[in-house]
């Protein structure tokens, strides 16, 4: 059985996306929405209906599914018209541009059972995944402490689309988002955070750079880096080599530290002592965790092919989406007022 899968919005991640269903034998590509008129040309190539209005699209293709890569601004009204429809969805990050439009999503999907899964594809990522193992195996032993980077330079030509450089976007929305989904699905939930941000590199009005101090619901403490304006190995996008545009440099961006070892993320060293009565006078002992070698973002869509049929349900639902959103703009609003933000007063606000 073929699953039939419409794209809503083909820039930039939505022709990766077409690529990836054009090469799984298990979907095709149901049709293209764009208004955009690069898509109309696109969509004639590629053999697909194409349509301006995502509407009239899911009402005459009637598609198993649907992926939504339009910008962060639309993505609660066309995730809406598809749990309208029954149509499961793969929302790219965020959810939404606000809590209250990404409200509307999880609303939507709960009340009717139609299932969204919200696009943080490192949740697909072999790292993230044999962390994830080592961590519920119980090999890390109760986490205590993480500690992670994100850093990189970004082009200038990168900052000509103006949006990036505008409140809702910067590489807190961007970029961040992506460490801070990373970071609840291996500690656990984030209760506060405390952050600092600067935008003294760039000088736009959204930060170039941060740093974090975050409280787990589960007192595990962490601390995060990231900027887009310094040179460094130092970001997942390098150390996975799972990235879609970006080289592969193996090392480390995550620390976790637990009572009985610890694991850093991506080149998968897990160290202990050999002994459990030993410490820090004791030489520690380095063993490997790899990954499967399996690729993040066909995991993905793997996933969601198993979502639409409903086979799974989403490992990354509207509700976690959001919850992701909150705590990433929590960074922001922390760094503003000078003050610890909780999760829960982000969810409440809005
Ligand atoms: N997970 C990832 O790896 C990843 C990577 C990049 C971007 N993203 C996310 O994907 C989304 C798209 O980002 P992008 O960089 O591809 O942006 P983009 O600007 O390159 O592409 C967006 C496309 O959507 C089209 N569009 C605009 N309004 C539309 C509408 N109402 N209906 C249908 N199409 C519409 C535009 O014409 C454009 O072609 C964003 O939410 C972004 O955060 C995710």
């Amino acid at each position: 059985m073929t699953t039939r899968i419409a794209l809503c919005g083909a820039g930039l991640i939505g022709r990766e996306h077409i690529t990836l269903i054009e090469g799984h034998p298990g979907t095709t590509l149901a049709a293209i929405c764009d208004p955009s008129p690069e898509s109309v040309a696109l969509a004639q190539k590629l053999g697909v209906p194409h349509f301006t209005d995502f509407a009239p699209m899911l009402d005459a293709v009637k598609p198993d599914g649907a992926i939504v890569a339009t910008p962060n601004q639309t993505h609660a009204p066309v995730a809406l018209a598809c749990i309208d429809r029954g149509i499961a969805c793969l929302v790219e990050k965020p959810i939404a541009e606000s809590i209250t439009s990404a409200k509307k999503i999880v609303a939507a999907s709960e009340k009717s059972g139609v299932p969204v899964l919200v696009g943080h594809h490192r949740r697909h990522s072999p790292d993230i995944r044999a962390a994830k193992r080592a961590i519920e195996a119980g090999e890390l032993g109760p986490l205590v402490a993480v500690n992670g980077m994100t850093l990189f330079d970004k082009p200038d030509e990168y900052f000509k689309a103006e949006w990036r450089t505008k409140a809702g976007a910067g590489v807190i929305l961007i970029n961040l988002i992506h460490d801070i989904d990373a970071l609840r699905h291996l500690v656990g939930e984030i209760e506060s955070i405390r952050a600092f941000t600067s935008s003294a590199i760039r000088g736009f009005e959204v930060a170039d750079t941060a740093s974090l101090a975050i409280r787990f619901e589960n007192g595990v403490l962490g601390t995060f880096v990231i900027s887009d304006a310094a040179v460094s190995p130092w970001a997942w996008e390098y150390t996975s080599g799972q990235a879609l545009y970006h080289p592969r440099q193996p090392g480390p961006c995550l620390f976790l530290a637990g009572r009985k070892a610890a694991l850093s993320v991506s080149d998968m060293y897990l160290w202990r002592h050999a002994e459990a009565n030993q410490h820090w006078q004791h030489p520690l002992i380095r063993d490997y965790r790899p990954g499967d070698g399996s690729l993040t973002y066909v995991n993905q869509l793997e996933h969601f092919i198993a979502v639409i049929r409903r086979e799974a349900q989403p490992l990354i639902s509207a509700r976690d989406g959001m919850a992701t959103l909150a705590a990433t703009l929590a960074v922001e609003k922390a760094a503003a007022e000078d003050r610890a933000v909780t999760l829960s007063e982000m969810l409440a606000d809005a």
